[in-house]
This record gives structure tokens, C-alpha cells and sequence, in this order.
């Protein structure tokens, strides 16, 4: 008989803390609640000692989202256990997640501990923490490489102490699948109490065997795997939760579990972190990627076409991918939309049809046919937290072959218009140009990409773009008919959010310096006077 395989989600944690991938509250709270939609069972909401954000983050989750269990890190000390318990107390099934390196190599190099002394210090975290909470989580950290039968005293005191789940990482990626599959099934036959507690996968994609290794541990006896949407995570990422989870699914012939998690909503999962992260995966990812039911050789087109079974093991629909199938024009109404909305996986509110109303009517005076994708990208261009400070009501761009190019831009603030033009090697340079002579911010692009949505002479361009402004980094992504309009819109959505977040830091740096007036350090702060 099937068993549940418990999915626990880290990517609001060992997710969001790798390079490029952070998420502000807002958007922390955001990516929750897709989370939730999404049926995962365990979230891992962040690690509240590493950061006051992180801290709030925690506390914000556990307090709205009831229906999963809430996880929150902390290393194996007292600052760490009670910072956790203490921003995730509220929530409705807390678990506080406590972890402590277990190899030689990392008590040799990292801690400066003896083996003695690491299994006291477990032993006493996992009591510390059971005694403030009923459900326990305990992670030898790099647990693939270290000695086997110290591994089993480590999880045994943690299994004494009163771990209820038993975490065992492959942290740094190393493990090939049967060590990863034995390691579960050594610990499983090594530690007394063992079945009183669910053991757990953790594993890290530097050999690229981190999905693999995921379904290697559940055949070694783990029913809870610990993965990330995108497969985002530290270095090369962790397991991707929408391969593991179609793995168990499309295989459930052989695979021993299944899961609860709606399938059908792990495409807008995965396009939602995209949009809030930036963090775009490659056309031929598995499951989610832009390519990955597209079919181009003609004889596959011929057997697809004959019966899809003939090369497609999963269905565009089933992971709440949009088909390229037309689905409004300009006269289709509020109602039609939210429909196709729904659909498509996304349960918008009443404010949230009005904006993507007011963006689709934009697109389709210009576009004969709106297609699903488009419909995805206006979601995902259309919902920044980040209030639009400029907005872009203009844009005239002129060409030359000699590689000159002016632009004309303007842009409304506060019911104001401005109006600048720069001259620039290429087109869209001169429009970024003549945005940043009216923000009075010099922004530098460090990435840009073009996409084509949709086919032939009714397709629509999808630019991201990458921009440092003030040192800081920011993501901006927007779609149109025209590449240089869509350039300039994702341009001028990251430089509002580099003076949202400019304005934020300097009110902040105010309110802890009350011998300053705040609204004086902020103009001082801020180009041109936001
Ligand atoms: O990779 C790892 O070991 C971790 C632990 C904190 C679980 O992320
Ligand atoms: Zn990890």
C-alpha cells in the first residue's frame, strides 16, 4: 500500500538565502500562500537568527497561513532555539527546525569540537527545543559525509532527547544515490526509537543528483523529502520540489508514496518565485521550463498529433502549464478574464482582476489574440508590492545604422509629467538613459533577456532586466509588442523598486537617529529629493 510522502518546502529558507534569490516581506508573504495553494505540508518559513527580516517573515507566515506545519532554523544553541520558538509560537502547527554539523571535516574545520562534545550539544538543543515545542526537527549537517556509526549515535541522542523528525542532509552535494539510499536504511535498522520518528531527505545538486538522490532516501524508508520550488538553493540549489513531486506521480506504478500536492498549481508556483526573484530557470527545465511540452522534431510532432501518449509522459495541463491555445481578444470582458484566471491556477482578487483588466485591455488594442502566456506574464509584471512611483506614459525611439539611437521618455509621478531624451549606442540604452535623467538615478544593467511569447507576427516580447542602482540590485520584467517599450517598462519597474528601496533605508537609518528630522535625512539621501 501507498504511503504519504510528507513535502516539506524550503524555499522561503535554504531558497531565498542563495545569491540573487532574496525576498523582501511582502514578497515572502506572497510566495506563502502560493505554498499553501500548492498543498505542501511542511514550510520552512526562514531562519529567524539570521536576520530581523527573516525574523518578521516568520512571525508573518506563522501567523496567516494555518494550514501547514510552520518551520523555522536554528543551530543547536539556546539564542538560536528561543528566537525561533519565539517568532514562531503563534503559529498553528509550529516546528522548530534545529540542525548541528556531524562530520569530521566540519567538527575538525568548522566547529573545533570533538565528537563528545557535539552529541551533548544535540542532545541537549533537541530537549531545549522539545521542551518549548511538540514537533522537533533534527539535521546532522553534512550527515552524507560523516562516519556512519557516529551518524547513528548523533540521531539516536536526537531521537532520545525528543526529535520526532530526522533530517538527514547531503549538504554539500556528494552523495551518490545507493550511499544516500543506504545511509536511510543503516540509520533506519542502527537507531532504537527510529519508529517513532519520520526520516527525512535534504539534498544539494552540485552533481546534479539532487532529485535522484531525493527518490533514493524515500526507497531507503524517508517519508518527508525537503525541497525548493525552481530547485533554487545554496551553490548548484536543493531538489526540485515539481520533479520530485511528478517523479512520485507520474511513477506511482513503482514508487511506494504519493503526495497531496495539487499539481496542477506548481507552474504558477514556479512562475511566481521567478517574478519575485528573478531567478529565471532555463527553457528546458523539467516540468516548468518554457520548453518542456514542446514538441519539434516532425515525427514526434506526427505521434504527438496522432495521440499524445506517444511522446508525452505528462500533460501541459496537469502542472497548470498554459497551452498556446488563443484565449481572449480586446472585447472580452472582467468576468472572461478572471475565469481564464482561474483556470490557469491563479485565484486573483477583485483589485487584482481591475489591474490585470487594465493591462490586458493595453495589450490587446495592440495584439489581435491574448494568449495564456501572455495572460501570465501581465500577472507576473502587473502585481509588484512596490508602488509605481514613475509611470511610463510615453516612449519615441529613432534608429540609425550607424548605431545611434535617441529616445524620448516620459513619465508621470504624482499626477506630474516629465520629459527627457538621451542619445545611446542602441535604442533601448537611450531609453533607459533618458529614464534615469528623470529618477536622477544612474542605473547599470547587469542582465537582460528577450523572449518570445507566442508565434509569428502576433507574438509579444518579454524583457527581464537586471539593474544595479545604488549598489543594489534590482529585477524588472515586462511584455509588449514592441522590444524596446517592453525594455524600457521592465527597466523603470526596477528602478522603482530601487527607490522604494532607497526611501525604505533611509527612512529606517532615520528613525534610529531621532536627533535628525526624518524627512530631512531622506531628502539628503535620495537623488533628486524622492
Ligand atoms: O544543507 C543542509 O545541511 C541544510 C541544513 C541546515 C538542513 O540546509
Ligand atoms: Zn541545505
Amino acid at each position: 500500500m501507498s504511503e504519504k510522502l510528507y513535502i516539506f518546502d524550503t524555499t522561503l529558507r535554504d531558497g531565498e538565502q542563495s545569491p540573487g534569490c532574496s525576498m523582501n516581506l511582502a514578497e515572502k508573504l506572497e510566495m506563502a500562500r502560493q505554498l499553501d495553494r500548492l498543498g505542501v505540508d511542511i514550510l520552512e518559513a526562514g531562519f529567524p537568527v539570521a536576520s530581523q527580516g527573516d525574523y518578521d517573515a516568520v512571525l508573518a507566515i506563522a501567523e496567516e497561513i494555518r494550514r501547514p506545519t510552520i518551520a523555522a532554523l536554528a543551530r543547536a544553541n539556546e539564542f538560536d532555539i528561543d528566537r525561533a520558538w519565539a517568532a514562531l509560537k503563534g503559529a498553528a502547527k509550529p516546528r522548530i527546525h534545529t540542525f548541528l554539523a556531524t562530520s569530521d571535516i566540519h567538527l575538525k574545520y568548522k566547529l573545533r569540537k570533538t565528537r563528545e562534545e557535539v552529541l551533548k550539544m544535540i542532545s541537549w538543543a533537541v530537549g531545549h527545543a522539545s521542551s518549548l515545542c511538540q514537533d522537533v526537527e533534527f539535521s546532522p549537517e553534512d550527515a552524507g559525509r560523516t562516519d556512519r556509526s557516529y551518524l547513528i549515535e548523533c540521531c539516536h541522542a536526537a531521537v532520545e532527547a525528543g526529535a520526532t523528525v530526522l533530517n538527514l542532509p547531503d549538504t554539500v552535494g556528494y552523495c551518490l544515490e545507493p550511499e544516500y539510499e543506504k545511509m536511510f536504511a543503516d540509520v533506519k535498522a542502527g537507531v532504537p526509537g527510529i519508529e517513532k520518528v519520520i526520516l527525512s531527505t535534504h539534498t544539494h545538486n552540485d552533481l546534479g543528483l539532487a532529485v535522484a538522490n531525493t527518490l533514493a532516501g524515500v526507497r531507503g524508508g524517508a517519508r518527508q523529502v525537503e525541497c525548493t520550488i525552481n530547485g533554487i538553493g545554496e551553490r548548484a540549489g536543493n531538489a526540485a520540489l515539481e520533479e520530485v513531486v511528478m517523479a512520485v506521480y507520474v511513477r506511482r506504478d513503482v514508487e511506494p508514496v504519493y503526495t497531496d500536492i495539487h499539481t496542477e498549481q506548481l507552474y504558477a508556483a514556479s512562475q511566481l518565485l521567478i517574478r519575485l526573484t528573478g531567478m529565471v530557470v532555463q527553457r528546458n527545465k523539467a516540468i516548468v521550463g518554457r520548453n518542456a511540452f514542446a514538441h519539434e522534431a516532425g515525427i514526434h510532432q506526427d505521434g504527438y498529433l496522432k495521440n499524445a501518449i506517444t511522446y508525452e509522459i505528462i500533460s501541459p495541463e496537469t502542472v497548470g502549464m498554459p497551452t498556446n491555445h488563443i484565449v481572449l481578444g480586446k472585447h472580452s470582458g472582467r468576468h472572461a478574464l478572471a475565469n481564464r484566471y482561474k483556470e490557469l491556477g491563479y485565484d486573483l482578487t477583485k483589485p487584482e482582476i481591475e489591474r490585470a483588466y487594465e493591462l490586458f485591455t493595453r495589450l490587446a488594442d495592440r495584439k489581435k489574440n491574448v494568449y495564456d502566456e501572455d495572460l501570465i506574464s501581465i500577472v507576473n509584471e502587473g502585481f509588484e508590492h512596490i508602488p509605481e512611483l514613475y509611470t511610463l506614459k510615453l516612449l519615441e525611439s529613432v534608429s540609425n545604422s550607424e548605431g545611434r539611437s535617441t529616445a524620448t521618455v516620459e513619465l508621470e509621478r504624482d499626477d506630474q509629467s516629465y520629459r527627457e531624451s538621451a542619445t545611446a549606442e542602441g535604442p533601448c540604452d537611450a531609453a533607459f538613459r533618458a529614464i534615469d535623467r528623470i529618477t536622477g538615478m544612474q542605473g547599470t544593467v547587469t542582465d537582460f533577456s528577450v523572449h518570445s511569447l507566442g508565434a509569428g507576427p502576433d507574438g509579444t516580447a518579454e524583457v527581464c532586466i537586471r539593474a544595479r542602482f545604488q549598489e543594489k540590485e534590482f529585477f524588472g520584467k515586462s511584455i509588449s509588442y514592441n522590444v524596446v517599450e517592453a525594455a524600457a517598462r521592465a527597466y523603470l519597474q526596477a528602478a522603482n523598486k530601487g527607490v522604494y528601496e532607497i526611501r525604505r533605508a533611509a527612512k529606517e537609518s532615520a528613525s534610529c537617529r531621532s536627533s535628525v528630522h526624518e524627512n530631512e535625512l531622506v531628502d539628503r539621501l535620495l537623488p533628486g529629493g524622492y
